[in-house]
């Protein structure tokens, strides 16, 4: 095959496709929503609070991005099913799935209830389930489709400062399902990857005491924390067509974290 002179340049606009983001109405997954929409797509933003998630959607319409709130409980398969049909029948098959809705659990486990431990896995695990298989249908119909889920460092490192053993067991199930679900999907040209954050600042994360967040970023090579829109430019790479031979991939964002 001859080389072309010129290369067709790479086109990362997500017009015409329909982004689905959980856990929208703040901190990374607002990143990841106004990102998404701002590169072209129309958003459903979902929250577990259908008020804040209307008021994130009115911001994006404000700075001119199509997109509908939708309350939802994504440990909630019902929920979910409900809240993926409002969406795609104000906004079209779902084309972008990102599961970013998450809580955090610190202490030692030996602290952590039956209840707690519950709660995480149904929200940071079971929901990235529910989503999944909620849009999943419609992907494999229309034979493309992008699954983005925000995993964490944690669960490659098994917890520490920025989340515990239960936030780890979570997060590390969800690199497991993205990979498998990667498998699966690949097939139908579905993509399924991973980001996987460090300490980033937002509310989650205001909570840290100093000197925590001190020892966590020595050891970060960059030195810093990292932000919502770091956060939001990876996930938007892994959705345009031009990650279309990248999956079962978990991209760590993190300032060199996981490399000391
Ligand atoms: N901030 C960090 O340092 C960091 C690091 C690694 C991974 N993460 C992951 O990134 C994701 C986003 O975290 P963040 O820092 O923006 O957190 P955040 O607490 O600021 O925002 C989380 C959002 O998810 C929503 N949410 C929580 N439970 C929900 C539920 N049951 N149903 C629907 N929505 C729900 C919240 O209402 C909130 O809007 C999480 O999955 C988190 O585990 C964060």
């Amino acid at each position: 095959m001859s080389t072309p002179v010129v290369h067709a340049a790479l086109n990362f606009t997500l017009t015409g496709r329909t982004a689905l983001v959980t856990g929208a109405a703040r901190g990374i997954g607002h990143a990841i929503a106004t990102a998404l929409g701002q590169a072209g797509a129309r958003v459903g933003v979902c929250d577990l609070d259908a008020e804040a998630a209307e008021a994130a959607a009115a911001r994006l319409r404000e700075a001119g991005i199509e997109a509908v709130g939708v309350g939802a409980d994504v440990a909630d398969e019902v929920q979910v099913q409900a809240m993926v049909n409002q969406v795609e029948a104000l906004l079209g098959g779902v084309d972008i799935l990102v599961n970013n809705a998450g809580i955090v659990s610190t202490g030692p486990l030996l602290e952590v209830t039956t209840a707690e431990w519950n709660r995480v896995m149904a929200i940071d695990l079971n929901s990235v389930f529910f989503c999944a298989k909620a849009v999943l249908p419609g992907m494999i119909a229309r034979q493309s489709g992008r699954i983005i889920n925000i995993a964490s460092v944690a669960g490659k490192r098994g917890g520490g400062l920025l989340g515990n053993s239960c936030y780890a067991a979570a997060k590390g199930a969800v690199i497991a399902l993205t990979k498998g679900l990667a498998r699966e999907a690949g097939p139908y040209a579905i993509t399924v990857n991973a980001v996987s954050p460090a300490l980033t600042d937002t509310e989650m994360t205001s909570a840290l005491a100093p000197q925590a967040r001190a020892e966590v970023l020595a050891q970060m090579p960059l030195g810093r924390a990292g932000t919502p829109r770091d956060i939001a430019a990876a996930v938007c790479f892994l959705a345009s067509r031009e990650a279309g031979f990248v999956t079962g991939e978990i991209m760590d964002v993190d300032g060199g974290f996981m490399r000391d």
